[in-house]
């Protein structure tokens, strides 16, 4: 691999460090009791000093390919999940999404979203815009926010038991977040059993653990560091093969692929070859055991990957619609 391309972590990290360091330490200084009992917040002040700086630009890079993800496949009640500045408002198509329902357990970037969701013609007010404090991994939360909040279709929607409630969302996004939320795939899974209708899609765009051993090597050994500089995003989840591996178990639950629950090491999970992935793939059983979640699935990898200088990106992208059977 070429040095530059080995040493662009470090860039990443200098110019979170130039944006975000001064910020937070001021934050701390102003009221470090805040901070003394709950140092995880320190994580998310400087995250959202990080994604100020960051988001509009990381945004503009993968305007092409949210286009070609979410405009034409995000329908009804969207969850964004790890909306971040709310970007994703920007590639709904009104017309055809009802509600667009943010999580993002970082309540500093709250007030953005507000703004973007604006922006693209959802509110609060009307039902449109609903703004989740949890993390993805809380299912029961979601779930008991869920049940409590009318839908525009839906003014009266009657409150029933949590676990009672039926999967409500017609789209599942997740764009650059299940490589920071803990225990993805256990986190996929249960928000695809309990949250995502039957039929209803989950659209994903992650970059992921490269095809490549070189590649591949690096990104493991900048994981650690990277994650401390960027909330806990993993460089090296191959995320990609965790959602297409998604199965029904034996008991009619959603379960992920065996051996990736650490919260770090991805090995085992393998690696999809090629560029091409599953194009248009109707899912039967798999190499594994039990139903795939999916019944169909459609992925891309971004493009350029498979040249020789691309190829040595240790944030490639992968894109990705699934259908929940
Ligand atoms: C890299 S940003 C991506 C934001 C947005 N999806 C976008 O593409 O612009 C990752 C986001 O995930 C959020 N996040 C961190 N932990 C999370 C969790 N456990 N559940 C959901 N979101 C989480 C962070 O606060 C951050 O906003």
């Amino acid at each position: 691999m070429r040095l530059s391309n080995i040493l662009g972590p470090l860039h990443g990290l200098w110019l979170g460090l130039t944006l975000a360091l001064v910020p937070t330490l001021r934050a701390v200084l102003r009221a470090p009791r805040r901070f003394l009992l709950h140092p995880e917040r320190i994580a998310r002040v400087y995250m959202a000093h990080v994604w100020a700086g960051f988001g509009d630009g990381v945004d503009e890079g993968g305007r092409g390919e949210k286009e070609r993800l979410i405009r034409p496949h995000a329908v009804g009640r969207v969850l964004d999940i790890g909306a971040g500045h709310g970007h994703t408002a920007r590639y709904l198509d009104r017309a055809r999404v009802t509600q667009y329902i943010a999580l993002e357990p970082n309540t500093l970037m709250h007030a953005r979203i507000r703004a973007e969701a604006a922006a693209a013609g959802f509110a609060e007010a009307d039902g449109s815009l609903v703004v989740l404090a949890c993390g993805a991994e809380d299912t029961g939360a979601i779930l008991a926010k869920l049940s409590l909040t009318p839908t525009p279709s839906s003014p009266t929607h009657s409150p029933s038991h949590p676990s009672h409630t039926p999967p409500q969302i017609d789209t599942l996004i997740s764009v650059l977040t299940l490589c920071t939320v803990p225990r993805p795939a256990r986190t996929l899974a249960s928000l695809v059993r309990s949250v995502l209708k039957p039929g209803g899609r989950f659209l994903m765009a992650e970059h992921v653990l490269s095809a490549r051993a070189d590649v591949a090597r690096w990104q493991r050994v900048w994981a650690p560091l990277w994650s401390v500089g960027f909330d806990g995003c993993r460089m090296d989840r191959a995320t990609d093969v965790m959602v297409a591996g998604l199965r029904v178990g034996a008991s009619g639950g959603l379960e992920g692929e065996g051996g990736m629950e650490g919260e770090e090491g991805t090995e085992g999970w393998g690696s999809l070859e090629g560029s091409g992935g599953m194009e248009g793939k109707e899912c039967g059983k798999g190499g594994g055991e039990g139903e795939s979640a999916w019944s169909e699935v459609r992925t891309w990898r971004q493009e350029g990957l498979d040249t020789d200088e691309g190829g040595e990106n240790m944030f490639g992208h992968s894109y990705g619609v699934f259908v929940k059977r």
